[in-house]
């Protein structure tokens, strides 16, 4: 399997591909079943796919969230052989990534980054901007696949990408969950087992949401109460927005596709989650 860990290796690679199907699926590592299904939509509507696989620094704006994050480069290489040996995967260290240190650059997003993951994690979305940005200059992909879990970044890796005329479509991918509902990421390692089993709650509120809720006070006191019942998780935030402007909806009923946002943790672990809500 093609394992490059220097730009300067991937320049190289790159190079040699002249065709117009390049698909490109960034990650930080960590590999479940979420991940699993991008590369292998990758993989059916390209003739050539690279996984990046890089734990960004700049976009973690608390250290110990960084040192925790979870490191499987092994496992994650078998995963994506299974899928295709062909694969290749872009394994790079931060001072590869970051020569001149690590600094992202500032960006405006017209109020897309504001709210939700964008308010509590100041300079997240600069980060993932930046190390975007770098990924996309040297591997040029046709496409790039992200995950609708993280939808606000998905929003703003959309609008960045209009924005700066880059030829890359960006196909978004459904969430995938755990058997309880729980949107899959690679956070959810860091749970007990307990506390993975009892997250299954959030989900299920959301989905009460969708089907029952026909405003949003009634959505977001659905939520809160079902908060209170798990007294070990602690509510960040929920927002009923519209999926195209992240801004909160006015009224459920006439909204233009209304989505439902949670941010949640558990014993130090952020857990996020969306549902469309029409
Ligand atoms: O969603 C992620 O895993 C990261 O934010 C991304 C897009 C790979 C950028 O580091």
């Amino acid at each position: 399997m093609p394992l490059y860990q220097t730009l300067k290796a991937l320049n190289s690679a790159r190079s040699s591909y002249k065709g117009n199907a390049l698909g490109v699926v960034p990650t930080m590592g960590a590999l479940h079943q979420g991940h699993l299904s991008l590369i292998k939509k990758a993989k059916h509507n390209n003739e050539v796919v690279w996984v990046t696989i890089f734990v960004n620094p700049t976009q973690f704006d608390k250290k110990d969230d960084l040192d925790k994050y979870p490191n499987s480069l092994a496992e994650d290489v078998a995963a994506i052989h299974e899928i295709s040996p062909d694969i290749n995967i872009f394994a790079p260290t931060a001072s590869d990534m970051y020569p001149k240190g690590l600094l992202a650059i500032t960006q405006t997003f017209d109020g897309l980054d504001k709210s939700m993951e964008g308010a509590d994690r100041p300079g997240h979305f600069d980060g993932v901007i930046t190390i975007i940005a770098k990924l996309f200059k040297t591997l040029q992909p046709h496409r790039a696949y992200f995950g609708e879990k993280d939808f606000q970044q998905l929003q703003l890796i959309k609008k960045w990408a209009k924005e700066q005329q880059i030829p890359t479509s960006i196909v978004p991918c459904p969430i995938v969950r755990e058997a309880n509902g729980l949107a899959l990421s690679s956070r959810n390692a860091q749970l007990a087992p307990k506390q993975r089993e009892e997250a299954g709650f959030i989900y299920e509120a959301m989905l009460h949401c969708k089907n029952n809720c026909l405003d949003k006070a009634d959505v977001y006191s659905t939520i809160k109460q079902a908060f209170e019942v798990h007294p070990n998780f602690d509510l960040y935030y929920v927002l009923c927005a519209e999926e195209d402007s992240l801004k909160e909806v006015k009224e459920l009923a006439t909204a233009n596709k209304p989505r439902l946002f949670v941010a949640a943790s558990i014993a130090g672990v952020r857990l996020i989650d969306n549902i469309a809500l029409k």
